[in-house]
């Protein structure tokens, strides 16, 4: 039992759960996940998978993506970021609903799927049904050799490394980071970017997992604001643009280890209906990075406010506006806002984190949760 004991701990790497490695792990996986594939001072991106298939994407009508969960989620940032690096369509769809709903898939179109183990069986009918239809689907894969890595035509590996915690976290900033090189890749063959945003892009990308490593200080603001809401029955998490999905992925880690009933949203949606839930009781998270409409989510800040709603805000590094509104901020380092939910995802990692450790959960093995849904 001892030596269990201490197997346990070694393989954690001192951590209390492997979660909280994972989550501190990223710096380090994103790095590995665009080494050797990233070339800033060139201004090159060399995945062997995109350049194999290249003229595919380059001649795709669109691209559909199909994932569930978390890996849903890190397809809904890469629908923002493809539409506006590579001006290609995209839509995101749950692999439980594709594969059932007979869906229109052209030989025309890209499919590209996303799974941390490559074993979801959702995932793995949807792409048996888009090879079926004539597609070429391309694998976002962790776990080397896996089902769908094996089952589609051609793909890129994250680098993440085993991700043993049940909720998903290093999964999901390494697969934003091989999304983001195939989006940035993709411009570049289309001259969708200027030559100079390309190049900022690239430099910035490199930049990402220093300032990752800034967003983990953020771990004691991220606890102490669990000690106060841990026992909230119900919370809010809202984003605009790219940090729409990272609410939504936001909301997913608190119920899935804290079973604490969380809901995202896009901030501006509160007002067709949602906002009726606001009140003292009702911990609101905002994504309120100092990026595009960002007055915008300052009213959206206002609105709940003015509802006595608890506003716990995740900030640019020196914003002052939020921090006036906001009861907490957690300040997170500037980047362009197409990388930011790469940051901003961060936070919220630790606070569901804490949380969930406070109310005594089970962090690693949620209950009624398996790491990886290999049924339907
Ligand atoms: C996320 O924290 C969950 N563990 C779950 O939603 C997961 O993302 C989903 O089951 C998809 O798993 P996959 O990436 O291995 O396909």
């Amino acid at each position: 039992q001892e030596l269990q004991m201490n197997l346990e701990q070694i393989e954690k790497g001192g951590y209390d759960h492997f979660m909280l490695k994972e989550i501190y792990e990223q710096p380090a996986v994103i790095k590995d996940t665009y080494r050797g594939r990233l070339h800033a001072n060139e201004g090159l991106i060399k995945m062997a998978g995109i350049e194999d298939n290249l003229q595919k994407f380059l001649n795709a009508d669109r691209i559909l993506i199909v994932a569930c969960g978390t890996s849903w989620h890190a397809g809904l940032v890469a629908e923002y970021i493809f539409e506006e690096f590579s001006r290609i369509p995209v839509e995101v769809e749950y692999a439980s609903e594709f594969r059932y709903r007979n869906p229109i898939i052209r030989e025309n179109d890209v499919v590209i799927a996303i799974s941390q183990s490559g074993e979801t069986a959702d995932t793995l009918a949807a792409i048996k049904l888009a090879k079926e239809h004539g597609a070429f689907v391309f694998g976002v894969c962790n776990v080397v050799g896996s089902s769908i890595s094996r089952e589609t035509h051609a793909g890129a590996y994250t680098h993440a490394g085993p991700e043993i915690g049940v909720a998903s976290t290093k999964a999901f900033t390494t697969q934003i980071t091989v999304l983001t090189l195939i989006a940035l890749r993709l411009a570049q063959a289309k001259g969708t970017l200027t030559n100079s945003d390309f190049h900022r892009y690239l430099q910035e990308l490199e930049l990402i997992p220093e300032k990752v490593q800034q967003a983990l200080e953020t771990n004691d603001t991220a606890k102490a604001i669990a000690a106060i809401y841990k026992d909230a029955p119900n919370c809010l998490y809202l984003g605009r643009g790219y940090n729409f999905p990272v609410a939504l992925e936001g909301a997913l880690k608190l119920k899935e280890i804290s079973y604490i009933h969380a809901e995202g949203y896009p901030a501006a949606e509160m007002k067709h209906g949602p906002i009726a839930l606001i009140d003292e009781q009702m911990p609101v998270v905002v994504i309120a990075q100092k990026q595009e409409h960002y007055d915008k989510i300052v009213s959206n800040i206002q609105e709940i406010k003015s509802r006595s709603g608890k506003i716990i805000a995740v900030v640019t590094e020196g914003d002052t506006q939020v921090r006036a509104l906001a009861d907490h901020v957690i300040e997170i380092p500037r980047t362009v806002d197409a990388l930011s939910p790469l940051l901003t995802t961060i936070p919220l990692q630790l606070l569901s984190y804490h949380i969930a450790v406070m109310r005594e959960c089970n962090v690693d093995q949620p209950r009624n949760l398996a790491k990886s849904v290999t049924v339907e």
